[in-house]
C-alpha cells in the first residue's frame, strides 16, 4: 500500500498523523484546507470510527465541510464553538518565526479567522513549505468584486514603498473565468518574490479599502510539523522552544499508510 502513495503524499501524511496526537476527546478542532489538511481530516474520521474519538470540527472551507462530513466528524460553525482548541491547517510558506503565506486554495479568510479564534494553530506541511524569506510563492489576497481595478491600483501604489522583489498581481483564475473565494470574494495573487517586513506589509494590505485579508499569519501559529516520505517527522513547538523527531514505521505489511489507502 505505501507503494501507492507519492512520496509527497507520504511526507502529507506522515505530518497529519503526528497532528492527530495534539487531539483528544472533547476538543472544538478547526479543520484547515488543502492536501495536507484533507490528509488530517480522514486521519480524525478514522479515529472518530475506529477509536471513539469525539470532537467537533469547524471547517475552513465547503470543501473541507463536505469532507469532514463524509468521513464522521461532527460539524459546527464558528459561531457555535465561539472558541476551539486547536487549528490544524497547512501551509503554502513557513518561515524560521513560523510566520506563514496561506491562500494557496483560496480559503485564508476563513482559515485565519478560525486560527486565531483557536487556543493554539498547528502547520503540517511537507520540508518544501519552508524558507528562509517568504515571498516565493505568490501572496493570495481577498478583494471584494466592487472596485477591484481601483483596489488593485491602490495596492500597487502600496508596494512601490515597500520591501519586496516583485510586483506582479495577477487575479486567480479556475480556468477561464475569475476564481471566487467560499465569500463571494476574488483573489488577487501578489508574485513579490521576497517579503523583507511580512508583517508591515500584511498591515498596510489591511488598511486599504476593497481588501478583506491576505494570507500573511503573523504570530498566528506556534507549531510546525513537518513529514518526510521515508516516515520523519519533525515537530518544532516554538511556545516551548522544542524540536522533536519521530518516525513513523512506513516498511511493515501493516504499515500506517496501509489504513487510509484501502
Ligand atoms: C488553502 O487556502 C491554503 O491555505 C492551504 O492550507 C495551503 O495552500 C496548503 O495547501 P496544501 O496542503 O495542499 O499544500
Amino acid at each position: 500500500m505505501t507503494s501507492e502513495l507519492s512520496p509527497i503524499d507520504k511526507a502529507k501524511f506522515v505530518a497529519a498523523k503526528q497532528a492527530t496526537e495534539y487531539v483528544k476527546s472533547g476538543m472544538k478542532v478547526g479543520l484547515g484546507t488543502g492536501s495536507t489538511a484533507a490528509w488530517l481530516v480522514q486521519c480524525l474520521g478514522e479515529m472518530v470510527r475506529d477509536e471513539g474519538l469525539q470532537i467537533k470540527g469547524v471547517p475552513t472551507s465547503v470543501r473541507t465541510a463536505k469532507l469532514a462530513r463524509e468521513v464522521g466528524i461532527e460539524v459546527i460553525t464558528l459561531d457555535e464553538a465561539r472558541w476551539l482548541d486547536v487549528t490544524i491547517d497547512g501551509a503554502d510558506e513557513y518561515d524560521d518565526d513560523l510566520n506563514l503565506i496561506k491562500g494557496g486554495g483560496g480559503a485564508h479568510l476563513q482559515e485565519k479567522i478560525v486560527a486565531t479564534a483557536s487556543d493554539r494553530m498547528i502547520v503540517i506541511a511537507d520540508a518544501s513549505k519552508k524558507v528562509d524569506t517568504l515571498g516565493a510563492f505568490p501572496l493570495p489576497v481577498e478583494v471584494i468584486p466592487f472596485g477591484m481595478g481601483t483596489t488593485q491600483a491602490l495596492i500597487e501604489e502600496m508596494l512601490i514603498g515597500m520591501d519586496v522583489l516583485g510586483r506582479t498581481i495577477t487575479q486567480r483564475m479556475a480556468g477561464d473565468t475569475p476564481f471566487v473565494s467560499d465569500e463571494g470574494n476574488f483573489i488577487f495573487d501578489l508574485h513579490l518574490k521576497r517579503i523583507g517586513e511580512p508583517r508591515k506589509l500584511s498591515l498596510m494590505l489591511n488598511q486599504i479599502p476593497g481588501v478583506v485579508d491576505n494570507g500573511l499569519f503573523i504570530d498566528t501559529c506556534d507549531m510546525v510539523i513537518v513529514g518526510h516520505s521515508d516516515g520523519r517527522v519533525t515537530v518544532r513547538d516554538i511556545l516551548n522552544d522544542a524540536t522533536e523527531e519521530v518516525r513513523f514505521n512506513v516498511l511493515d505489511d501493516d504499515n500506517i499508510f496501509a489504513d487510509v489507502t484501502d
